[in-house]
């Protein structure tokens, strides 16, 4: 039969819902129940996005999907990340809109059909489900320490993106499909932050709105958020601020460097305290303590994707080592040639390090990872 006699497709889908999942097996049946409730009357879909966890949560999604065509599994193989899946998910969608909800039932499905009204009636092209709106947003979902630092990233988020929104940090919100492909190829696959990277990426400032509603308890598993995905926020936020002239790579390399720089001061000074007298001495051992220190977080942080292990990982530092000391050779050269031309420290001190550590991250990069 041509094509052109192909019985007329059924009316089209409205909103794919699109959850990462990472050891969520427990959760994934009482989501799937809580959106058929919360969505009656809008034609959606679910993607969950599972990257192959142990638990065996792709194949939880796909015996339900085998009966039920509303619901879908990508199942990932050799990839992690958050903020990747999410992309992905949103990628495979074909549905005008595409809304993001975590998979561990803290987010609020019953905030969705709202979401979706908005966005259809055209008042705005992202809502975000927000947990900062109503003084108690947080308070049962996370421990002081994890509100604390929660407020913070959102203010930072803030700040960086010249946007008065309240929750940039959300895992919760929905979105005119078109605007994350139009962007998708600069967005960071790394870390949590998918939706400030969104937003932070448009090239015309899209119209936001924001629902409050209030985090859950997560019931079932755990949290997968840990300090390297906060000192990754860090990155993409620096990133953001200079207007992507630092990558996550760069700025990462740089707090490394930064973290160098106390770990030569402490050892200095305890050597001192401990009545170690030749200062150049001193100087070369807090030195190879800072490398070696740069070295491994490096290996495990800046460059994870890339990184060394078994023998690689000693010929790594070997090379590293190396590195760093022309870099370092750098540094003292500039520092003093500067110092002819500008009195002071801080002009020549300044200079040296800049040319240091610009040589040891292009040339690390290039050679040793
Ligand atoms: N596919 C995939 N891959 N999913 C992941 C990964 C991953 O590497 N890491 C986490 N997830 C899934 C989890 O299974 C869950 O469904 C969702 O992403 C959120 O992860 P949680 O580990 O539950 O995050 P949280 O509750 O601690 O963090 C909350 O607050 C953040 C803002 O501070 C979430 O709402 C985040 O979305 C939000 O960004
Ligand atoms: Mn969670």
């Amino acid at each position: 039969m041509p094509h052109t006699q192909m019985p007329k497709a059924k009316a089209g889908l409205d909103l794919s819902i699109v959850v990462p999942t990472f050891n969520e097996r427990g959760n994934v049946e009482r989501l799937i129940a809580a959106l058929e409730v919360a969505l009656q009357g809008i034609a959606w879909q679910v993607i969950f996005v599972d990257d192959d966890s142990p638990d065996g949560t792709a194949a939880a999604v796909k015996s339900i999907a085998a009966t039920d065509s509303r619901v879908q599994c990508l199942h990932r193989v050799g990839r992690r990340g958050l903020a990747g899946a999410v992309i992905e998910g949103a990628m495979a969608s074909a549905a005008p809109f595409v809304a993001v909800i975590d998979g561990d039932m803290q987010h609020d499905e019953t905030l969705l059909p709202a979401m979706f009204a908005a966005l259809r009636a055209d008042r705005a092209d992202l809502v975000i489900g927000s947990r900062f709106l109503q003084a108690d947003g947080l308070d049962k979902g996370l421990s002081a320490i994890r509100q604390m630092g929660s407020r913070a990233a959102a203010w930072l988020g803030r700040k960086a993106l010249r946007a008065e929104v309240s929750d940039p940090v959300s895992g919760f919100f929905m979105i005119r499909r078109t605007l994350i492909e139009q962007v998708a190829q600069k967005l960071s696959t790394d870390g949590f932050k998918v939706l400030f990277d969104i937003i932070a990426s448009q090239a015309t400032p899209p119209r936001i709105l924001e629902l409050s509603y209030a985090f859950r308890e997560r019931e079932v598993g755990e949290s997968k958020l840990d300090s390297r995905v906060v000192v990754e926020y860090a990155g993409l936020v620096l990133g953001k601020l200079t207007n992507d002239l630092l990558s996550v790579r760069t700025v990462l390399f740089g707090l490394v460097g930064a973290s160098g720089i106390l770990v030569h001061l402490s050892v200095l000074n305890l050597l001192k305290l401990g009545g170690h007298n030749s200062f150049e001495q001193a100087q070369i051992l807090a030195a190879l303590v800072a490398m070696t220190s740069n070295y491994f977080i490096n290996n495990a942080l800046t460059y994870r994707d890339r990184r060394h292990k078994g023998w690689r990982l000693m010929s790594g530092y070997l090379q590293f080592c190396l590195v760093c000391s022309v870099g370092l050779a750098a540094n003292f050269a500039v520092a003093d040639l500067v110092r002819t031309y500008v009195p002071g420290w801080i002009a020549a001190g300044t200079a040296g390090a800049a040319v240091g550590a610009i040589w040891n991250y292009v040339i690390s990069t290039i050679t040793v990872w």
